[in-house]
């Protein structure tokens, strides 16, 4: 028996799988690395690693409550896991995956969408800073606090262009525009993996969904998606593009169909676009249970043609649907799915196991020391509260009642949102016990501000969803002492979100009617709208004369709306995204056509392309906030009218700071192609510049255009530029610019 054992197959590769991490290291490629480990394993191992099961917590689908984890874990039958968090579990479960044969490490995923322990604006409000360097310094925060708990990867950032607000993950995005949607993608990509995969302070960032899910028929969530390829390409697709250029480790693909296909069962998508025209090589992980969800589409009769499906367009890991586990094997030996294609995909994971440097060390990511000093890192509370300041943005300020004077005499908050705590975080945020107090109130965030003697008074008034209007009285006698009231109204941090979206899009309960209360008391009120999504409050906005959109601002809330309430911070965020009038504009964006009957203003109504009972316009454009100062633009000058491919345009601006605060701007260049193959948007976001100009001070912005910068594609999907007409248009808003035109010629 014993001689028997010892010439066994199985002898031979104990012996070989024994000392195998230290062979393997010492290989040359990582291609050969991973050759090395793939060669040694069993089909059902590697069908293992392509099966990734939830933890214990923070479900966003059904879990297969079925098998014991941990016994599969040993048994090699899992790569990855989600929602296991923090030093202790994951150190316990990757022992698990050491008594595995292959020993081959767990990766643990989670969704750090905007801070782990310290929670950041949520994504969409980060966006209306448009300062890739603050976003960047978000994700990178998040990746620290995230990594040193023991998780490898992220899956953020979503970089779904979102031109409904109904959709509850508009929050998650950076909103309407690609232009701007891809620079965010690539600064948070690079945020996420910091210096490199390999770095105990990196972790893998996931671009997600894989593809088109902003554009779920009427804004609901997991519904169809139905477009042309020419929109797919110009409008969806280059965030994620630029997000694998700047080294996205990972993939998710999406729960909607594309034009009948399922994301997860898309070839086209991944293998034909991600995988092969841009060489992507990390690999792409299912959405929750999508996999399986493919039966419900009606596009496979059950989990095995669900689990062939997926495999063979690409989807390299089913998260939590368990098709693979349950079917992969069968369909190898039925010749259904290539072995090739089981390769090609455990092949991608392990590479990133391997660059994550866990096959030279499964526990780098379990230090508890760090944990502790990263999560309470007073560095990532200043971090927090400056990206929030650069997200709030003013969108009315009469009479100039903003900023508030620090020596006020009475102030009255009045609002549910005043000490709310966790309804500042948001949606894909955790409630850890340990940091509700770390949570700045805007009760708190005031107080910090005011002189000693400032009497400062406060009604919550109403609930955020109530229907009571019994706490009108005291709101109203509160407002009655004060000389200035602030009110706080909004979406508890539940009601945009995944599953969360809305057909109304307005107040929630009686916030409205308080805000009309309030009013009618006759006092100064400035309004703070606290929402993860655009929304409507059309007699806010017209009867109130301050109001600042603060969106969910995450654990420095109270004092970044403070900064901005009393002047410390000059605002200077601009909106991602088109606030619409009512629903029935939606979906609603800057960078619509022209249409052969275009409306030549709001009230025009003879028979063109408009609303009997409504403008065209949104309430707020794309590009629009204001400022505590003033800034005018002076006419553009162009290096030269006319331009050929080869050369470039240079376009100047001058502008100047005409208010009595210094202040920043956001100076956004757009084009129009006047005549095209094929029609064009009435404007397109090519370029934006930061500018910080001092009271009375004046500079001139630069952009350069190249013939790359007007490119589109044909409807032939060729990405070209045409000779032709164009108009530039620089400005302040997509609303507000000065024009001129050139042209572009062969
Ligand atoms: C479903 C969501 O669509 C996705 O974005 C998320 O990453 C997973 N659940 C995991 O929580």
């Amino acid at each position: 028996m014993k001689s028997c054992l010892l010439f066994s197959p199985l002898f031979l590769l104990i012996l070989l799988v024994t000392p195998f991490y230290n062979a393997i290291a010492q290989k040359k490629s990582l291609d050969q690395k991973v050759d090395s480990v793939l060669r040694l394993m069993t089909l059902d191992e590697k069908i293992g690693q392509m099966n990734q099961y939830n933890g214990d917590w923070a479900a966003t689908g059904p879990i297969t409550k079925d098998g014991d984890k941990q016994e599969q874990i040993k048994k090699g039958m899992l790569g990855s896991m989600l929602n296991v968090t923090g030093t202790d579990h994951t150190r316990t479960l990757q022992q698990l995956a050491m008594q595995s044969r292959m020993k081959i490490p767990l990766l643990f995923g989670q969704d750090i969408v905007h801070g782990y322990r310290t929670i950041f604006p949520i994504p969409l409000a980060e966006a209306a800073s448009w300062d890739l360097p603050a976003i960047e310094l978000s994700a990178r925060v998040a990746a620290t606090e995230g990594a040193a708990a023991g998780i490898h990867w992220t899956f953020a950032p979503m970089v779904d262009i979102a031109r409904d607000p109904r959709w509850g993950r508009v929050m998650e995005g950076a909103g309407e525009d690609t232009y701007l949607g891809s620079l965010i993608a690539a600064a948070r990509v690079k945020g996420f993996q910091g210096k490199g995969l390999g770095n105990t302070d990196a972790m893998m960032a996931c671009a997600k969904h894989f593809a088109a899910y902003g554009a779920a028929v009427a804004g609901r969530d997991y519904n169809s998606v139905d477009m042309s390829n020419r929109q797919l390409l110009e409008t969806y697709l280059p965030p994620f593009e630029a997000a694998a250029k700047a080294g996205a480790a990972t993939f998710m693909n999406s729960f909607n169909d594309l034009n009948g296909v399922p994301a997860s069962g898309n070839a086209y998508l991944q293998r034909t676009i991600l995988k092969g025209q841009w060489g992507f090589k990390g690999f792409v992980v299912s959405d929750w249970g999508s996999i399986g969800e493919m039966i419900n589409h009606g596009f496979v009769k059950d989990n095995y043609e669900a689990a062939m499906a997926a495999a063979n367009a690409g989807s390299d890991m089913d998260m939590e649907s368990r098709s693979y586990i349950q079917n992969l094997a069968k369909l190898v030996k039925e010749g259904k799915v290539k072995i090739a294609v089981i390769d090609d995909a455990v092949k991608r994971i392990l590479r990133k196991k391997f660059e994550m440097g866990l096959f030279d060390d499964p526990f780098r990511f379990c230090n508890e020391a760090r944990e502790n000093e990263q999560s309470n890192n007073p560095a990532h509370i200043t971090a927090a509260r400056e990206v929030a300041k650069k997200s709030i943005v003013l969108l009315k300020n009469e009479k100039q009642l903003l900023p508030l004077s620090k020596d006020v005499k009475n102030i009255a908050l009045i609002g549910p949102f005043v000490k709310a705590k966790s309804d500042n975080l948001g949606f894909w945020s955790y409630d850890w016990p340990d940091d509700t107090a770390r949570i700045v109130t805007l009760w708190e965030g005031v107080k910090s501000k005011l002189a000693a003697g400032s009497n400062v008074l406060y009604a919550k008034g109403c609930e955020i969803k109530d229907t009571s209007r019994a706490g009108f009285s005291e709101a109203v006698a509160a407002a009655m002492q004060a000389d200035v009231v602030v009110m706080t109204v909004g979406e508890a941090r539940d009601m945009t979100g995944e599953a969360k979206s809305r057909s109304v899009i307005r107040l929630p309960g009686v916030q409205e009617e308080l805000v009309k209360a309030i009013v009618a008391t006759g006092k100064p009120v400035v309004v703070l709208m606290s929402a993860g999504r655009p929304l409507v409050f059309n007699w806010i906005a017209d009867n109130v004369p301050a109001i600042v959109y603060t969106w969910w601002l995450g654990t420095q809330a109270g004092n970044a709306i403070a900064d901005v309430l009393f002047g410390d911070y000059n605002p200077s965020a601009k909106l991602p995204i088109s606030f619409p009038r009512t629903e029935g504009q939606i979906p609603i964006y800057y960078n619509y056509y022209n249409t052969g009957r275009p409306a030549k203003n709001d009230s025009d109504l003879n028979y063109v392309s408009s609303y009997i009972d409504l403008p065209n316009s949104p309430k707020y454009p794309f590009g629009f906030g204001l400022s505590y100062t003033s800034f005018s633009y002076g006419d553009i000058e162009l290096s030269k009218p006319v331009f050929k491919p080869t050369e470039k345009l240079v376009v100047k601006c001058t502008v100047i700071n005409t208010g009595n605060y210094d202040g920043e701007e956001t100076v956004q260049l757009y084009i129009r192609d006047l005549v095209g193959s094929v029609v064009r948007p009435v404007k397109e976001l090519k370029g934006f510049k930061k500018i910080q100009l001092k009271k009375g001070a004046s500079t001139t912005v630069e952009f350069i255009l190249t013939a790359n910068d007007l490119r589109f594609y044909n409807d032939k999907l060729q990405y070209i530029f045409e000779p032709g007409d164009f108009k530039v248009f620089v400005g302040g808003s997509s609303a507000s610019v000065k024009e001129a035109g050139f042209t572009l010629v062969k």
